[in-house]
């Protein structure tokens, strides 16, 4: 298992470019099972959650081919609606596979992605919506099997907007006959990239962004370019690692308007945050604050989002007062108060709600990554904290950001990794 090593209490100053989007990535690439000549996809971060979308991509008979930042998809040559049973256990967004299979060959097969750190995680709303479009679930010893001879535009209603169910069903849609209308859509940014690239396919797709989409199919889907939008998540990563630490940086890439509830949060708080252009924001802190309590609740786009709450408890840490945080999307994402708590934090947690009493100083020590996103805040508060922090769980940390220790490096950070 890898770590990070890391030494706190530096400045961060200097420019970090964001790359292209995990959670836009991931979708789009399973989108292009649906075109029917080569795709380019630009700015396509080299992680590993792609790469084993890159391998599912060939299981199915695809051509995957990475050229820089670039990937460049075959997938004329795609024969299998099998997704393999070992990648769908090392990457859950394989499941993304779903309906773009239905929808190039009548049949879709996948075992139950498992549960994570975070949460059960199941697939009842895909399921739901796919069979809206005219798809025959069953189950058969372990594997979910879906079968279609024509897929049907239909109306789906889901009861939670969820994003992943909604980019599946999104993207069966864009070939299926007629017009489907999705009610209560997820609305992050990520769907509206995977809306555009569908456009650019040949579909017709109406209110991507708002709870109500609605689709017409096409199905003799073309072929496009693509370039995939801006990580939000990693860029406010870097933003709160600053705030915390004290510094003056510029992030690229960064669309502003894609972190809404976050901007008020640290403005409130005395950190200065400078809109360069749409995509580029300058963002100064003394690190040092005024007491002052703070409350957020995690909730779909455009609400908090989840995958901002464990950073958001380590800039916590540095603001003196008592704040709380309630988790409402998923229903075991506290795990990183364990793990902060090591380091010296005050936080007391249960599954949904942490009270985190902030201002207090942190000592490094030796923590593990429980997921993604808990790793992140990990280094975040490794950066404020007293001495050296050995995070172990890299590569866990790595499937969302990478080069982070160069690019933290870059921005005067004391981190390598082993
Ligand atoms: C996507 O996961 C992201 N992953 C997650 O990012 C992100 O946290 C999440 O959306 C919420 O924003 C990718 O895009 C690859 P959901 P997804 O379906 O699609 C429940 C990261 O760190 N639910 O919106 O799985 C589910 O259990 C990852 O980059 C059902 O009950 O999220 C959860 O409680 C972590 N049934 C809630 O909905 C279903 O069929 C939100 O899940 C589907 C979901």
């Amino acid at each position: 298992m890898g770590e990070f090593v890391v030494r706190g209490r530096r400045r961060l100053t200097g420019t970090v470019r964001v790359n292209g989007a995990k959670n836009a990535a991931l979708p789009i690439m399973a989108a292009t099972v649906l075109a029917s000549r080569p795709v380019l996809l630009h700015d396509v971060p080299d992680l590993r959650d792609i790469r084993v979308m890159s391998q599912v991509l060939q299981a199915l008979g695809a051509e995957v081919e990475r050229q820089g930042s670039d990937i460049f998809v075959d997938p004329r040559t795609i024969n299998n609606y099998v997704v393999p049973a070992e990648l769908m256990q090392e990457m859950r967004a394989s499941i993304f596979l779903l309906g773009p299979l239905l929808a190039r060959l009548g049949a879709a097969e996948a075992t139950q992605p498992g549960g994570c750190a975070i949460g059960q995680r199941p697939i009842d709303l895909h399921l739901y919506a796919l069979g809206q479009l005219g798809a025959r679930i069953c189950d058969e010893d372990g594997r979910t099997v879906l079968r279609a001879e024509r897929l049907r535009g239909n109306e789906v209603h889901f009861p939670f907007p969820s994003v992943g169910a909604t980019e599946n069903v999104l993207m069966a849609a864009a070939m299926a006959e007629g017009e489907t209308r999705i009610r209560n859509a997820a609305m992050e940014p990520e769907i509206v990239d995977l809306a555009q690239f569908l456009e650019k396919l040949g579909a017709t797709v109406r209110g991507a962004g708002t709870p109500d989409i609605r689709v017409t199919g096409n199905p003799h889907l073309g072929t496009t370019e693509h370039t995939i939008i801006g990580d939000r998540i990693e860029a406010a990563t870097f933003i709160l690692a600053v705030a915390a630490t004290g510094g003056d940086i510029v992030v690229q890439n960064c669309m502003v308007d894609h972190l809404p509830g976050l901007w008020t949060r640290l403005k409130e708080l005395g950190v200065i945050i400078e809109e360069l252009d749409a995509e580029t924001v300058r963002v100064v802190s003394e690190g040092v604050f005024k007491p002052c309590p703070v409350s957020i609740a995690t909730a779909p786009y455009p609400g908090f989002a989840t995958d901002l709450q464990p950073q958001f408890m380590s800039f916590l840490l540095q603001v003196p007062g008592v704040h709380l945080i309630t988790e409402r999307v998923f229903e075991n994402r506290l795990g990183h108060t364990i793990e902060l708590r090591r380091l010296g934090a005050q936080i007391v947690a249960d599954q949904r709600v942490a009270l985190i009493y902030g201002g207090h100083p942190l000592h490094g020590t030796v923590v593990t990554a429980p997921d993604l996103r808990a790793g992140a805040a990990l280094v975040n508060a490794a950066l404020i904290a007293e001495g050296e922090t050995v995070i172990r769980g890299r590569e866990v940390i790595e499937r969302g950001y990478e080069n982070l220790d160069y690019r933290l490096r870059s921005l005067g950070a004391d981190i390598v990794a082993r």
